[in-house]
């Protein structure tokens, strides 16, 4: 059951079935026999054969296609089993680089084209120049279904991302920035237990976001990085500070079931993660060494899988004036306070080269959160230049204002259609999240539309918990909603949905 087989209506053309897997975390093992542990890893290949008028693509390094629907895929880099990823359905491909292409359903592949065309190059090129050598042939990206759970996983040589990154201006590049900040953290150095998830991820976050510094700029990057450090915060106001899965070592233990990795995920080894590397950036003072060191990280520990204590062991060696000066052990600030203590980051790397983007969302949110609107300063703000992420961040300001006092959420909705009517996966998530907040009942087919047009677990998860603890009748649109959607979503996003509505989960 773990591999999804979709009915064509839950495709995007609704035209033919698809079928995908999914093998992060410990879903493989229903997929193929084999250590799924991301302590081993190993090559692979696979013989595939497909009805006619199918297409079958894998996470390979070589992708052949022979006679009677029959396609050949070699992996020849070893590999942990959670990144063997297959995929088959009415798709076809498109060129946007010289080693990339997009591949989609015929009815998106033009949008996934003009979306990425001659922008992933640069991202792969300022990654090899900061991280080493990209190591595995191929970067291309696979548009999933609606239903896809994620925003992105990272399948060597091919991501499978959601169609809701195709938002037609570029706006949601940083999930494939991540995905590509991969191909380094998490696909070549790779943590070898799920208990220490914050390797792959918090890796990432930092290298994505030095990427991204590069590309776009610190002021843009910082404030991608503040949304995400918002995450954060509502995460550990939701479970408390102190919650045992709010530090970077999680204990997973093992039991008769023993306890499923996915259960943990939340957004601790991101943002968290993202704290820590960037302290350690910090203790080193200068953005080339630390880029240097790693480098030197990748070289040593690619293609193996290693623990939290072979990172910081290789930094204390690769960097011994701090080792001497016992970096590890600053009072507030050790490293086993960092992996082993639940709660918010002991150190927060700086943002204030974003505060030119923030600043003006914050004193617009502040002003929509007045008992007496100022409509004059409001209207004196012009927003129609700011970007997605601009957007996002003023919507998570009046979210944390919400409920805001009566009224001010319908005008803010009217006066704003570029939000309140936006498109965009992102802005629809914050619209629909102040909409439930505040109750806004007229607004609530908003809710409903959007949990029926994707089903990405961060998008879905988030809008069920805020349903649940709302009012009667949005209670009843969560209930409803689900009815109508459940066959759709991916298994373990139906189970969670189940749990926050207090419905029964099969074993
Ligand atoms: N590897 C993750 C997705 C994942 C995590 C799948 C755990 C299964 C279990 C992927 O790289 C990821 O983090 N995706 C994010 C992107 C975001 C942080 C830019 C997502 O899907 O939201
Ligand atoms: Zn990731």
């Amino acid at each position: 059951p773990q591999v999804c087989w979709l009915a064509p209506e839950q495709t995007a053309g609704k035209q033919k079935p698809y079928m995908y897997t999914q093998g992060q975390a410990v879903l493989n093992r229903s997929f193929f026999p084999g250590f799924d542990t991301p302590s081993v890893k190993c090559t692979y290949s696979a013989t595939v054969k497909v009805p006619e008028g199918f297409t079958a693509v894998m996470s390979a390094t070589s992708w052949e296609k022979q006679k009677d629907n029959t396609f050949v895929f070699k992996m020849s880099q070893p590999i942990p089993s959670y990144l063997i990823a297959l995929a088959v359905g009415d798709i076809v491909s498109a060129d946007v680089g010289p080693r990339s292409r997009v591949w989609a359903e015929p009815c998106l592949i033009e949008a996934a084209k003009k979306e990425y065309d001659g922008v992933i190059e640069e991202f792969l090129a300022v990654g090899e120049k900061l991280f080493g050598p990209y190591v595995w042939g191929r970067y291309d990206i696979l548009f999933m279904p609606p239903s896809f759970p994620f925003g992105g996983m990272e399948n060597p040589c091919l991501t499978f991302a959601t169609p809701c990154l195709l938002a037609g201006d570029r706006s949601l590049v940083d999930v494939i920035i991540h995905e590509i900040s991969h191909s380094w953290f998490g696909n070549l150095v790779t943590n070898a237990t799920w208990g220490e998830f914050w390797l792959n991820e918090g890796f990432t976050m930092y290298a994505q976001r030095r990427i991204s510094t590069e590309v776009y700029g610190s002021a843009y990057t910082c404030l991608e990085a503040a949304t995400g450090r918002a995450l954060l915060r509502q995460h550990m106001d939701n479970t408390g500070e102190d919650h045992p899965l709010n530090k970077l070592r999680v204990v997973i233990e093992p039991g008769l079931w023993g306890v499923n990795p996915d259960d943990t995920y939340n957004e601790t080894p991101y943002e968290k993660g993202y704290c820590f590397v960037s302290y350690l950036a910090h203790l080193v003072g200068d953005q080339s060494k630390f880029d240097a060191f790693l480098q030197a990280y990748v070289n040593r520990f690619k293609f193996q899988s290693i623990t939290a204590d072979d990172t910081l062991g290789f930094f204390l060696e690769y960097f011994p004036e701090l080792k001497e000066k016992g970096v590890d052990s600053i009072p507030g600030f050790e490293f086993d306070r960092w992996l082993n203590t639940p709660g918010w980051p002991p150190y927060l790397p700086d943002l204030s080269p974003g505060e030119q983007l923030m600043k003006p969302a914050d004193k617009l949110a502040e002003l929509w959160a007045a008992d007496d609107l100022n409509m004059e300063a409001i209207e004196a703000v012009d927003i129609t230049a700011w970007r997605t992420y601009q957007l996002v961040y003023f919507l998570d300001q009046v979210l944390q204002k919400s409920p805001l006092p009566e009224g001010n959420v319908e005008r803010l909705s009217k006066m704003y259609p570029k939000i309140s009517k936006a498109q965009n996966a992102e802005l629809r998530l914050r619209w629909c999240q102040i909409v439930l907040k505040n109750n806004l009942e007229a607004e609530y087919h908003k809710v409903k539309d959007f949990l029926h047009s994707q089903g990405k677990q961060k998008y879905t998860l988030p809008l069920y918990r805020a349903m649940w603890g709302g009012s009667e009748s949005a209670r009843a649109l969560a209930m409803e909603t689900f009815s109508a959607t459940a066959p759709q979503l991916h298994v373990n996003v139906q189970n969670y949905i189940k749990k926050i509505l207090g419905l029964e989960v099969a074993e």
